[in-house]
């Protein structure tokens, strides 16, 4: 794996070199391809040729500073943006060459939960969270009804005292857990987490991400989860993956993660603020 070892890392495009792909363990199958990814928004780089695997069924964890794509990268699989060059392919899907109506089924199969809660501020709990089975599966009142209840206590929340309130009178956490509520209704294949503990106190911290477990571990589902808590990526996560300066420069196992020695890293491990990883976005780079 990249970065292990005693190698030196003093050359910048050492430090901004991307891991290499490995091929999956015995009984694992990739789900999601990412290959080659390059996405510039005018003449800013943003992601520099994303190479990565997300294997059926995993946890895979994305951690990263701010501003080095992380939400970029989950837009592209979320079907928002289009890649300059490269692919993203879910099963079978190319998502750069979908139809509309392959686009529509695979949104179905996704659940997301936005790195702002994204809720609609003119539609009460009940009718955001019902959305996706109102507008996308158009089920009956009473059912909606039935499943917007179980999905809010799913994420801890008392449901039937905030199903007619509007977003604007839940507190921040609150507002969190009602877009997780919204993303797992469906009860999807896949789920993207945008930083989901962010701004939460320390149990509901916990709560979400035993949930993440149990979502994986009951209904099999695949997540991709940006964080920037450690704790919870090590609580979390079956593979952790980092992205620095548009690339994934290592990925693996938590104890491979522990042990690389790659000085982005190892800045994140500890906490430092110094090193490359907040040096990288203070220096403007050649080309970039
Ligand atoms: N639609 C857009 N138009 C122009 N620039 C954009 C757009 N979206 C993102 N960017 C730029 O791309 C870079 C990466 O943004 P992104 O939101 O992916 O970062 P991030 O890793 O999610 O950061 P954070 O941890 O702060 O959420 C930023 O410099 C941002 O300004
Ligand atoms: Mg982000």
């Amino acid at each position: 794996m990249a970065g292990n070892g005693t190698q030196s890392y003093g050359v910048r495009d050492k430090l901004e070199a991307a891991a290499p792909l490995t091929p999956p363990p015995p009984g694992k199958e990739v789900l999601i391809k990412i290959r080659e990814l390059h996405k510039r928004f005018g003449s800013r780089h943003i992601l520099r040729g994303i190479n990565m695997d997300v294997y059926k069924g995993e946890t895979l964890v994305i951690l990263g500073g701010s501003g080095s794509g992380k939400t970029t990268l989950i837009r592209h699989l979320m079907g928002m943006l289009r890649s300059d060059e490269g692919a993203v392919t879910v099963g079978d899907l190319n998502l750069n060459k979908a139809t509309p109506a392959e686009m529509e089924t695979y949104r179905k199969r996704m659940g997301v939960v936005f790195q702002g809660a994204a809720l609609l501020n003119s539609l009460t709990v009940l009718e955001n969270v019902g959305l996706p089975l109102v507008e996308v599966d158009h089920k009956p009142a009473a059912e909606v009804r039935t499943r917007v209840i179980e999905s809010l206590r799913k994420v801890y929340l008392p449901a039937e005292e905030i199903l007619d309130l509007k977003p604007a009178s839940l507190s921040g956490g609150m507002r969190k857990r009602v877009g997780i509520a919204r993303a797992i209704i469906q009860e999807p294949e896949i789920i993207l987490y945008d930083e989901p503990t962010t701004g939460l106190d320390p149990v509901t911290v916990n709560g979400v991400n035993e949930l993440t477990l149990e979502l994986q571990k009951t209904l099999g589902v695949t997540s991709l989860v940006i964080t920037h808590d450690l704790h919870a990526a090590n609580m979390i996560a079956d593979r952790i993956a980092m992205l620095y300066l548009g690339r994934i420069i290592a990925v693996g196992t938590k104890e491979e993660i522990a042990a690389n020695q790659h000085p982005v890293l190892q800045q994140l491990l500890t906490g430092s603020t110094h090193g490359p990883l907040t040096e990288a976005y203070l220096q403007p780079k050649k080309g970039a």
